[in-house]
């Protein structure tokens, strides 16, 4: 579904990406895991347009997407969240996905749908959409709340559904867990494995291992900018290369969701 060609991302003399080549296949849960400053940020950037890479390619579905601004990438079916969350703090929840639903509206409506009578069959469909996809991660009775007055693990969770109302079919979450106490990461693995149950293909950054050992068909190891290792969680935990830049020796295994 997605694949980059020897991706080479540099800041001045740094190399924060260097020749990363990796194949996503649509339907899985693919995990990028390794050190902080790995580069695993910056290679999410150069997918999503953020940044363009100095050497090599990025393709979706076979297509060279390799340099297209952002909005592009996302209109492709690329949606993406971001290891600071970034909502639309003084927007409420439901405007916040209306946002996300904003590239697929034929016109730029979205500032006039916003408080207003949904009149048209376009922006009445758009609305039950969002609406469904909230009630789906339990926010719909937060609907009207102002994001910023959701606790941090529904904000994560509202950044996803804003990233997925893009209709996205390949979603990148950096960090999601980050911050969460462990009942909140709980439900948000058991989300994860619902919504790529459903047919979303998920490219997956992570600090916490025991979410990333249960949830990943494959594991992406980054370090230094470069990939160390690559396979399946029981491969990469095995790997004394990974142990020795990144997992240490006191990993438990996975959990049960
Ligand atoms: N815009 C930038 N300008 C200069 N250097 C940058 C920039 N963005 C990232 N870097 C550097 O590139 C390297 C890779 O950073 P990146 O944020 O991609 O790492 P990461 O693997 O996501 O780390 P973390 O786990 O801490 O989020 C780091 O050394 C970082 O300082
Ligand atoms: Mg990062």
């Amino acid at each position: 579904m997605l694949r980059s060609e020897k991706i080479c991302v540099r800041f001045g003399g740094l190399v924060a990406v260097d020749h990363v080549s990796l194949t996503v296949e649509e339907g899985t849960i693919h995990a990028i895991i390794g050190p902080n400053g790995a580069g695993k940020t910056t290679f999410f950037n150069t997918i999503s347009g953020a940044e363009k890479p100095a050497e090599g390619k990025v393709f979706f579905r076979d297509e060279d997407i390799t340099g297209l601004p952002p909005h592009r990438i996302a209109e492709k079916g690329i949606g993406r969240t971001f290891q600071n969350i970034k909502l639309f703090n003084s927007m409420s929840v439901l405007e916040n996905v209306l946002c996300g639903m904003h590239l697929n509206v034929r016109s730029n409506i979205v500032q006039d749908m916003l408080g207003m009578s949904f009149q048209r069959r376009e922006e009445r469909e758009l609305l039950e959409k969002c609406e469904s996809l909230l009630k789906q991660v339990g926010l719909y009775d937060k609907r009207d709340l102002k994001a910023n007055n959701l606790p941090y693990g529904e904000q994560r969770k509202l950044e996803i559904v804003r990233a997925m109302a893009t209709d996205a079919s390949l979603l990148m979450l950096d960090e999601p867990a980050a911050g969460m106490n462990p009942t909140e990461t709980r439900e948000l693995m058991q989300f994860i494995r619902k919504i790529n149950d459903e047919g979303l293909t998920i490219l997956l950054i992570e600090h916490d291992v025991r979410m990333v050992m249960t949830l990943a068909d494959k594991i992406t190891v980054l370090d230094h900018g470069i990939k160390i290792a690559e396979g399946s969680a029981e491969d990469v935990r095995h790997d004394a290369n990974v142990i020795e830049a990144y997992l240490g020796k006191s990993y438990r295994g996975a959990v049960d969701v």
